[in-house]
C-alpha cells in the first residue's frame, strides 16, 4: 500500500528540501502573512473578536440559498452578477455599471491593489487601521507608508503629504479598531495627486448617516472607490460577499483583473436576498447601536476610556489594567475579544498603542461580558 503522504515524505531528497522554499518570490518569502482573528470551532464561546453581526441574516437569505441550491449547480454562475448589481445600484443611486461584486470586500481590496499598484510603488493608510492593506501591498511587491494619527485619532501633520504622493490611499471609515469616522473634509485632504482613493466602508451602514452614490458625484470625483461588505451589517460573514462602487472606467479595468467567476451561485442568491431586505438590516443595526451605547456606559464605569464609535465595535483602553491580561482573563472565561497592539504609532510614529476591540454582541452576550468585567476590574 502507498504510504500516506506527510511532511517527512521527501526527507531523503536533499535537492527538493533545500530549494523548494527558495522558489517562492522573494516578496512572499519575506512575508509574515495576515493573521485573522481567532475563529474557535467548538461551541460555548462568547465571541466578540471579529466584528461579526450577532443576529442571523434575513430569513429570505436562507430561502434564497435553498432555492439556488436546487438550481443547476453544474452551470457556472453569472460572471457579471447582474442581478446584484441592479439591486445595489438602486440602493446607492448609481448605474449598475458602477458596481463590482466580489468574494468579500477583502477580494475587492486585492483586485484594487493588483489593478493599480505596481511593484515598487507605494500605498498609504492610517495607522492603526486595517493591517491587511499592508500585507496586500507586500504580496504585490509594493511599499506602504503609515498615515500618522494623533491620540484622538485625528490625522497628524504629515499625513496629508504622505497621502498626496501615494499611488493608492486606503481609509476605513468608520475606522477599525477605533470606530471613529473622519469628516469628508479630512478625507478629501488625503486624495492622492496621481492615484486612487479607496474609502473602505466595511462598517459604513452603522454610521449615523451612511454614504450613498451622491458622495462619488461630489468633489471626491473619479479617482475614488468605495468598498462595501455584506459580512457585517447584513450578517453574511460566512457567505463572503462584498462590492466596489466607482466610475465605470475604474470598474471596467478592475473586471479584467478579477477571476471570471469570483462570486458563486449560492453567495449571489444570499447577497441579493440580504440587500433586498433593508428593514431587517436596519432593525439589527438599531439593536446593535443601542447595545453599543449600553456597553460604552458600563465600560466607562469600570474605568475604561471608550472611543465614541460609529461601528459595530468599541475600542477601549484602561489606565491601570494591562490590556493583554484583561484579554487573557476574559479568554479563560471563554469570552473572546480582540487584544491589539500597534508598534510605531502616534503622531511621530514612535509610540506603542494597545487596547481591546470589543464587537457588539447580543444583549445576552454583552451581559456575560459585563458580569465578567465586574469580577475582574
Ligand atoms: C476595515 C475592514 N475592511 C474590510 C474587511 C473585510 O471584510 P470582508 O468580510 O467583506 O472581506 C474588514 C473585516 O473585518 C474590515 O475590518
Amino acid at each position: 500500500m502507498m504510504p500516506r503522504l506527510n511532511e517527512t515524505y521527501f526527507e531523503n531528497d536533499m535537492n527538493n528540501n533545500q530549494h523548494i522554499t527558495s522558489l517562492f518570490r522573494p516578496d512572499v518569502q519575506r512575508l509574515t502573512g495576515y493573521i485573522p482573528g481567532e475563529q474557535p470551532q467548538e461551541s460555548g464561546w462568547t465571541k466578540l473578536n471579529t466584528n461579526e453581526n450577532p443576529y442571523p441574516p434575513s430569513p429570505n437569505v436562507v430561502n434564497a440559498i435553498c432555492k439556488a441550491a436546487t438550481s443547476p449547480l453544474n452551470k457556472y454562475p453569472d460572471p457579471l452578477v447582474k442581478h446584484f448589481r441592479e439591486l445595489a445600484s438602486e440602493l446607492f443611486q448609481v448605474d449598475p455599471d458602477w458596481i463590482l461584486p466580489g468574494n468579500g470586500s477583502d477580494e475587492i481590496l486585492t483586485i484594487l491593489l493588483r489593478s493599480f499598484v505596481d511593484a515598487g510603488e507605494s500605498i498609504a493608510f492610517p495607522y492603526p487601521s486595517y493591517i491587511l492593506y499592508g500585507t496586500l501591498a507586500e504580496i504585490q511587491g509594493a511599499k506602504y507608508e503609515h498615515l500618522p494619527l494623533n491620540t484622538d485619532w485625528s490625522f497628524a501633520p504629515g499625513a496629508k503629504q504622505i497621502a498626496r504622493r501615494s499611488k493608492m490611499v486606503f481609509v476605513p471609515n468608520p475606522n477599525s479598531p477605533s470606530g471613529n469616522c473622519w469628516s469628508d473634509e479630512e478625507l478629501h485632504s488625503l486624495i492622492p495627486e496621481k492615484g486612487i482613493f479607496v474609502l473602505d466602508e466595511a462598517y459604513g451602514d452603522f454610521r449615523d448617516s451612511p454614504h450613498r452614490g451622491e458622495f462619488l458625484q461630489s468633489e471626491f470625483g473619479k479617482q475614488t472607490v468605495i468598498t462595501r461588505t455584506l459580512s457585517k451589517s447584513y450578517s453574511l460573514a460566512g457567505i463572503r460577499f462584498g462590492f466596489a462602487i466607482a466610475h465605470p472606467d475604474i470598474i471596467t479595468g478592475m473586471r479584467k483583473v478579477k477571476d471570471s467567476y469570483n462570486c458563486n451561485s449560492l453567495s449571489i442568491a444570499a447577497a441579493c436576498a440580504a440587500i433586498s431586505d433593508q428593514p431587517w438590516m436596519q432593525k439589527n443595526k438599531e439593536a446593535i447601536c443601542k447595545t453599543r451605547t449600553r456597553l460604552a456606559k458600563s465600560l466607562s464605569e469600570f474605568g475604561f476610556d471608550v472611543m465614541p464609535s460609529q461601528a459595530n465595535f468599541l475600542w477601549c483602553t484602561h489606565q491601570e489594567k494591562p490590556h493583554s491580561e484583561l484579554f487573557e482573563q476574559l479568554k479563560q472565561r471563554k469570552i473572546l475579544v480582540r487584544y491589539m497592539k500597534f508598534e510605531q504609532a502616534g503622531p511621530e510614529l514612535n509610540q506603542t498603542v494597545d487596547g481591546l476591540r470589543i464587537t457588539i454582541g447580543t444583549d445576552e452576550q454583552i451581559d456575560t461580558l459585563i458580569n465578567a468585567l465586574k469580577e475582574m476590574v
